[in-house]
This record gives C-alpha cells, structure tokens and sequence, in this order.
C-alpha cells in the first residue's frame, strides 16, 4: 500500500498535487511519501514484536539525510555499506548502536571511522577482512563486535544480479567453513563475536529461500554456540520482494516474513536484526517525468520523455519494469494505445518501458513511475551531462525539496583544470 492516489482526477503525493510540484521544481524528480515510508517500517516492526529486535534500514536503497532522519527517529536502525553511508546515518542522527556495517570490500579506513564513531557490528565477510578489522581495532584500543556473514548456498530465486546466497556469490564465508572462520576470530585481539549474519539476495517474492537460509543458520548457531561461542544476535538480512506491477501476484508480507522468522530461529534467544530496504522505501517513491515528444514511424509509437536511464537505471540494467501512471487521471474507459516510453539518452538501453498500454500522451504531459523509491535515486548519475535528479520529500499537506536539483554552472564546477593544459 502506498499514498500516490487520484484525488479529483490528479495523483496527489498524500495530501499534495504532484503536477504542482513539477510546475515548482520542473521535471523530473523523485518524490517520497513520508507516510508510507513509516508505515512500511513500523510493518517491520510490528511482525517481530514479542521478539527483542531492530530493524536496520538498508540505506542503500534511499540514503537521503531528510529519509534517514525520518526512520531514524522511529527508532530504526542502519544498515550501512560504506564510510559515506556510515557519515549519512550519523548526520541524520542514527546513533552507533543502532549502525550495522555490511559489505564485501570494507577498508581499513572505513573500520577505523566505524570504530571511532561507534558501531553495533560489523557484519564480516570474510578471512582476510577479519584479519584486517582484528590488526585495526586493536591499533585503535577497541574493540570490534562482529558477526560473520554466512553463506548459506540458497539459492533466492531473483534476478541473477542480485542474488548473493549461492556459493558462486562473492558473498560471505561458505557455510561449512563457517565454524573454523569463528574459531579464528575468537583466537584474534580485538574481535568480539556477537552473532551470525545471512543476506541471500534482494526481490525474493517467495518465503521459501528465507526458510532454507534461516534453518541453516538456526543449525549453525546450535553448533556455534556448542563450539563455545556467545552467539547472542542473528541478523537475518532484508531482501523481501515488492509487487512492482500491480497486476501481479502480490510476495508475501512483512507479517508472513515476521511469523516465518520467529518459526525458524525464534525459539534460540537471539536478537533479531533484519535489513529490509526496497519493502520499506520502493512504494514509498516515484519518479515524475514530462512527455518531450510522442514519435510515430512504421508502427511504432515512442514517448520521449526528460528522465533518462541516469535518473533510473533500473530497468536499463536489470529489465525492471516499473508501472507508469499519468498524473491526471484517465478518463474511464479510454482507449490505451501501446508505446515504448523512453528516455533522450544515446543508448537503446534508454528505455523505461516496452510495448506499454498507456492512455494517449502528447507533449507537455507528465507521468510517474511508480515504486522508484529504491534504489532509484540513489543509483541515478550525470551520464551524458543531465544533472542529478532533484528529491522531494511529502507528509501530509507538507512539501520539501531534499535534494535541490544542481545547475548546470554547479555540475561543471566540480571539474578543474589542471595548470598545464
Ligand atoms: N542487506 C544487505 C547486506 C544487502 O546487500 C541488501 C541489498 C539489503 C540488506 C537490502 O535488500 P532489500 O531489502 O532492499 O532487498 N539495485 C538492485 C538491488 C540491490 C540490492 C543490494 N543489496 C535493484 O535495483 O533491484
């Protein structure tokens, strides 16, 4: 559920037009619906309740500070997979404690930042980062609580480039290996270990692989803990999928996911992370664009329209479809006529939609993008010198600018040239 609706024949943002806003701001821009991001996350919340729990938002999928804060005076935690993103959850208030820091390639920089500032845990990915997070915790004094991400060899039945459970992903440690990588950490200065960490992909619309991965990780952890250690926390990853069309069945809901996770692991006494990111901020975004020109040759119907594959890589890079709405409301009954929308990048790859009914478009018209609040935005580039797309941020009858977007003369700014040419 989310809260882009017709009211009186225009797609309102909550309480406010989204055709006004474009005439504010211009076109395109992504806008967040602050209810439905809360709702989402509270649903999180409320499916582990009985549990002691934290939901780490997984910020890579909607890293801006204004989304940050909001979540993060919920009570939410971060999932974090960078020093940038460590920075971000900081500055929008999300204390230490309340940080994950996951990732296949952390720096030594990264760690010292982390340790520093303060972490939850460091979510490990594999010998050699052990190793280095050991070496820099104890340079540092500190400490460094850990889990080490398992790899369960489940397969998430997703789109190949985001599956990470298979033992071909770069993924976490190998499940059989996993026993003797916790041995080497609790023999290692400046590692506390904590827990277990499983993330098996991300758009899993079945619980199926979640109950492989997590029955695996409930046997490890019986194991673990005969082996000695203190396993007190299991972060159970995000990953749970979204209905991206909406005539499509719709993937389970946190609630399932919450009821599945206290059958498989509940009764072990462990803390409960998870890391949901696109479930939280998908629905909770679109991407408004303007119709450029409507070409017609042999047949073929394009509607050009000024968002381009740099705004949303999505479904240039993985074929996502995304469902398109006008932001005035069809009148019923109207004819659809198909089209590929695209956008006015040089590529083929350029484009948004294929072979999409759609009510009739001409130039000037704006449409929307529904469910591009993840990994939308914060995927976009300046490819072909299109400045970032602009954010905005909607609750209730309250509109803000998070992001404004950047001139030409700022976006050039950043070059220099050196004195010798
Ligand atoms: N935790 C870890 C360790 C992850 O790598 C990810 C996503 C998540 C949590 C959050 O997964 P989610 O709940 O959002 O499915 N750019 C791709 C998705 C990449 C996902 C990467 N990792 C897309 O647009 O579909």
């Amino acid at each position: 559920m989310d809260h882009f609706l017709y009211r009186d024949g225009r797609l309102m943002a909550e309480d406010v037009d989204l055709a006004a806003i474009a005439s504010e701001i211009g076109t395109p821009f992504y806008c967040y619906s602050a209810a439905t991001l809360v709702r989402h996350y509270q649903l999180f919340d409320e499916a582990l309740s009985g549990l002691d729990h934290l939901v780490c938002f997984a910020m890579k999928s909607l890293s801006n500070l204004a989304v940050l804060k909001l979540l993060g005076d919920l009570g939410a935690g971060m999932d974090v997979v960078s020093g940038g993103e460590y920075a971000r959850a900081k500055a929008a208030g999300v204390t230490g404690d309340r940080i994950v820091f996951s990732g296949v390639g952390k720096t030594r920089e990264e760690m010292a930042l982390a340790l520093t500032g303060g972490i939850r845990q460091f979510n490990v990915e594999s010998e050699p980062e052990l190793r280095a997070l050991s070496e820099v915790a104890s340079g540092l004094g500190k400490t460094a609580p850990i889990t080490l991400r398992v790899n369960p060899d489940v397969d998430a039945k997703t789109h190949e480039k985001i599956a990470t459970g298979r033992k071909q992903d770069k993924f976490g440690v190998p499940i059989d290996r996993a026993r003797d990588i916790y041995a080497l950490a609790a023999s290692l200065p400046g590692i506390e270990v904590v827990g277990v960490d499983v993330h098996i992909g991300s758009q899993l619309t079945s619980l199926d692989p979640f109950e492989q991965a997590y029955l695996k990780i409930a046997e490890l952890t019986r194991q673990l803990r005969a082996d000695g250690h203190d396993i007190r926390r299991l972060d159970l990853g995000g990953g749970l999928g979204i209905p991206y069309a909406r005539s499509n069945e719709a993937p389970p809901l946190p609630s399932d996911y919450g009821a599945l996770i206290k059958r498989t692991v509940g009764d072990l006494g462990c803390e409960i992370e998870i890391e949901p990111g696109r479930l939280i901020s998908g629905n909770a975004g679109v991407l408004v664009a303007k119709v450029i020109y409507v070409k017609e040759e042999s047949d073929r119907r394009w509607i050009i329209v000024d968002a381009a594959m740099n705004d949303m890589i999505r479904p240039a890079m993985y074929g996502a479809h995304h469902d398109v709405v006008t932001l005035i409301e069809p009148e019923a009954g109207v004819a659809l006529e198909e089209a590929d929308i695209v956008g006015p990048v040089c590529e083929s790859g350029d484009t948004f939609a294929r072979s999409r009914p759609l009510p009739p478009l001409k130039e000037g018209d704006l449409i929307a993008f529904r469910s591009a609040g993840a990994y939308g935005a914060v995927m976009s580039s300046e490819y072909n010198s299109r400045p970032l797309v602009p954010e905005v941020l909607v609750k209730g009858d309250h509109s803000a600018v998070i992001r404004p977007r950047p001139t030409i003369d700022e976006m050039l700014g950043r070059d220099t040239l050196p004195e010798w040419l």
